[in-house]
């Protein structure tokens, strides 16, 4: 298996939530590697910037005003099979749908405010972390 990056957001329903340590917890017993990591308010042109490819969907602008309404938790986590294993430790996207002990059936309220981000293909995860850790 290949050692890969993805990049993970902590979104701000579950830094509120003060669950920052528990949902890092996960990832590094799964054996997932932090190896970037940011507390950031995101500005509304950020946020637009990072969900560029959805600016025509009717949520845009309430996912991009969910995701500046507080601080988040930017991070590069690095491991065998990166961008799957954090897909899986997240769960499906509607937290009502997600499977009994991942991230967002723990800790998401709803299919906007739903806890955690994660890079869905290799493509994606380069651009993202690219996004925000491109020194
Ligand atoms: S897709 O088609 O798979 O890319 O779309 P999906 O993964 O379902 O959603 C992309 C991101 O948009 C968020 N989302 C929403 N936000 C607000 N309101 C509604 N109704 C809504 N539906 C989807 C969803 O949480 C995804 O955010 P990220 O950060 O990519 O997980």
């Amino acid at each position: 298996m290949a050692i890969e990056r993805t990049l993970s957001i902590i979104k701000p329903d579950a830094v509120a939530k003060n669950v920052i340590g528990e949902i890092v917890s996960r990832f590094e017993k799964s054996g997932l590697k932090v190896v970037e990591m940011q507390l950031k308010q995101l500005t509304k042109e950020e946020a637009e910037g990072f969900y560029a490819e959805h600016k025509e969907r009717p949520f845009f602008a309430d996912l991009v005003g969910f995701m500046i309404s507080g601080p988040v938790v930017v991070q590069a986590l690095e491991g065998e099979n990166a961008i799957l294993t954090n897909r899986e430790l997240m769960g499906a996207t509607n937290p009502k749908e997600a499977a009994a002990g991942t991230i967002r059936a723990d800790f998401a309220e709803s299919i906007d405010a739903n806890a955690v981000h994660g890079s869905d293909s290799a493509e994606s995860a380069a651009r993202e972390i690219a996004y925000f850790f491109s020194k």
